[in-house]
């Protein structure tokens, strides 16, 4: 039997509606407009779309947005220099710093000058800390998509066996601490897989909930997966037949019992659960 498809555009546009509703009593009290700052450093195409949208989700959800866009050879000072401007305006709720950056710019150092309280990607180490000690102030977007999605779906999180394939700062660690906590949405019982996994077909064919976010195009085939299991494909991967995610959709979608899309999975709530953390950022940033 062929696999439900998991709509993140439906999903992420209740999400949308929901914060849109939440901004709007909030400034109404407040006199306040959740403002959002988006940074972006060069011209890679995909960040430029990505941006784009986060963006226009904002200014739909009733939030302002700012784009702070800045050629390839911003030195890593002047980008510092603009986050400390950043940071020290009180317009400003939440800052967001596309990725990836020029090369002549240390990722690193550029995050932890972000002001923890408008981090609003969760990348600063104080945040990745609070999340990995269950006491988290934003949540990071996609992993919070993720969750959101098998949470909203009725998926049993609690007791399964979560195996994450990939292990990036942005989707593949938080996601498996965020499962694996205790509470609602968690408790899951986490592999982490990744490029030197030994056996990886066997391990990918135990979940009972398959996260993919490795980066690359159709890697999970149909032998991988365990009848029935619910699979979230995280991949964007631009190929000649246009977006595909990491998961080889067609084959997959035989054998999975729950399956998302590439495009109209989880790239849809990454944005919203950005658009939940900028109005987050606001209410930590306003008085009253
Ligand atoms: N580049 C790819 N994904 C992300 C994300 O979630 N946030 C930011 N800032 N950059 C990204």
């Amino acid at each position: 039997m062929a696999a439900t498809i998991l709509d993140g555009k439906a999903m992420a546009a209740r999400i949308r509606g929901e914060v849109a509703k939440e901004a709007a009593e909030f400034s109404g009290k407040t006199g306040v407009t959740p403002c959002l700052a988006a940074v972006l450093v060069g011209e890679n195409p995909a960040s430029e779309v990505y941006v784009r949208n986060k963006q226009k989700a904002c200014e739909l959800a009733g939030m302002k947005s700012v784009l702070e866009r800045h050629p390839a050879e911003m030195t890593e000072t002047q980008l510092l220099d603009l986050i400390d401007r950043l940071n020290r305006d009180r317009a400003v709720h939440g800052i967001l710093v596309q990725l990836p950056l020029p090369k002549q710019i240390d990722e690193t150092r550029v995050l932890e000058a972000v002001n923890p309280l408008k981090d609003v990607d969760a990348f600063h180490p104080e945040n990745v800390g609070r999340i990995v000690q269950n006491r988290p102030r934003f949540l990071p977007c996609t992993p919070h998509g993720v969750q959101q999605l098998l949470v909203r779906h009725n998926i049993p999180i609690a007791g399964a066996h979560v195996v994450v394939l990939g292990r990036s700062d942005i989707v593949g660690k938080p996601v498996a601490i965020m499962l694996m906590q205790r509470g609602q949405g968690g408790d899951a019982t986490v592999t982490v897989c990744h490029s030197r996994t030994k056996n990886l077909p066997d391990i990918l064919r135990q979940a009972d909930i398959l996260i993919v976010a490795i980066g690359k195009a159709n890697f999970v085939t149909a032998d991988m997966v365990k009848p029935g299991a619910t699979v979230i494909d995280v991949g964007i991967n631009r190929t000649e037949t246009g977006l595909v995610g990491d998961v080889d959709f067609d084959a997959v979608k035989e054998v999975a019992g729950m399956l998302t899309p590439v495009p109209g999975g989880v790239g849809p709530l990454t944005i919203a659960m950005l658009l939940r953390n900028t109005l987050t950022a606001a209410k930590l940033q306003t008085n009253g």
